[in-house]
């Protein structure tokens, strides 16, 4: 059997990693500003997330979600308590699209409404809903446009507002930062605006944090540099650091019923202790106070090099989640990353490189990635 041919790849092999280092099948080290696409939190293969996760899987894999299962509650409480929601619910899952799939269920079971508003640019996922409100129609499958979406510029809150005041809005959903979108930020008078016309007219407000949250703009949340609290948050990549999970936090106003939401695989023994072991070393090693100072430190270090470097027009972000937007589509600058400065890096769109580095990076990484990519640039 051959793969389903779906990814343009790298002609690389990667089979080891530690920290924000990566090494391919040939031995060749690689300075990864990736993350796997943001997926890695505490760093590659970190000891303490070994050994605990090591130790459950000696223990016990997975069981089912008929019993109970104290790691979750656990999970639970720990994570409230990181990330300042402590009265809301958990629900556990296992991509970020699911979390959105069962953010959007969650609404329309609540408020009986159907249509959604999504910003320009947006990314949320590829199951049903989740690619609904996706703002690309090249992946959206006839059998998933069902015409409960509208697009609306991030930041125009008057668009919002008037669409809400129609009174049929079941919810809105906004990354904070827009990842695939380009790095695009939220403005804190839109999103406060947003989350009062969202109460005014009984819509729900989810933030999908699943790329830029958990740490990685500098505070848990992105949406928290916006002064918002939102009804229903979702989370995925960085929790689990690479074990594949999500979750959707869920304000005290919804009131669980049973087997209304369900799954076979979410929470399961093996990704709740993958994610007790990440919460361990992001306080240990104090990550979301490291993605904050080291991402201002990389942005500021971008700008000195965007004032001597024409192909730069402009850096944005926010932590370790950092867009370089090029005079040029960034495909040659990548490639001559990754392949002559062995840098690993995202992007977006045509012309933006895209930083999302482990919360682990340092100020070193920092100026010898900003000295790479000077090279590359260079010689464009
Ligand atoms: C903002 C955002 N939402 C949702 C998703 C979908 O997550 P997953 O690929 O785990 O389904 C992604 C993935 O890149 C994302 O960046």
């Amino acid at each position: 059997m051959k793969l389903f041919d779906v990814y343009p790849l790298f002609d690389i092999n990667i089979v080891k990693g530690r920290g924000c280092t990566v090494w391919d099948d040939n031995g060749q080290e690689y300075l990864d500003l990736y993350g796997g696409h943001a997926v890695i939190s505490i760093g590659h293969c970190h000891p303490h997330y070994i050994e605990m996760v090591g130790r459950q899987l000696d223990m016990l894999g997975f069981y089912s979600n008929s019993v109970i299962n104290r790691l979750q509650a656990e999970l639970a409480e720990r994570l409230g308590r990181a990330c300042g929601y402590d009265d809301y619910q958990l629900f556990l899952i296992n991509s970020g699209a699911e979390a959105n799939e069962n953010a959007l269920k969650l609404a329309s079971f609540t408020n009986g409404r159907t249509r959604v508003l999504s910003a320009e640019k947006a990314f949320h996922g590829r199951t049903s809903l989740a690619v609904e409100v996706t703002n690309n129609p090249k992946i959206i499958a006839p059998i998933n446009d069902c015409g409960h979406t509208t697009y609306l510029p991030l930041n125009d809150l008057a668009a919002w507002e008037a669409e809400l005041a129609k009174g049929d809005v079941c919810a809105c959903i906004i990354e904070c930062i827009q990842g695939v979108g380009g790095i695009r930020l939220a403005t804190p008078e839109f999103a406060q605006g947003l989350a009062e016309a969202c109460k005014r007219h009984g819509a729900v407000l989810i933030c999908d944090e699943i790329q830029c949250g958990y740490g990685r703009s500098g505070r848990f949340f992105a949406h928290q540099w916006l002064g918002i609290r939102p009804d229903l948050i979702t989370v995925a990549k960085g929790i689990g650091n690479g074990f594949p999970m999500g979750a959707v936090l869920i304000s005290p106003e919804f009131k669980p019923v049973y087997g209304q939401l369900g799954t076979t695989f979410g929470g399961n023994h093996l990704a709740c202790t993958a994610a007790l072991a990440v919460l361990d070393v992001m306080e240990e090693e104090r990550l979301v106070d490291n993605a904050r100072e080291t991402g201002s430190y990389l942005m500021g270090q971008l700008k000195a090099l965007q004032a001597s470097c024409s192909h730069i027009t402009d850096v944005r972000g926010r932590g370790l989640m950092v867009g370089i937007e090029l005079d040029m589509p960034y495909k040659d600058v990548r490639n001559r990353l990754v392949y002559e400065e062995h840098v690993f890096t995202g992007c977006s769109g045509t012309n933006t490189l895209r930083l999302l580095p482990p919360l682990c990076f340092t100020k070193a990484m920092a100026d010898e990635f900003v000295a790479r990519l000077k090279k590359c640039l260079d010689a464009q």
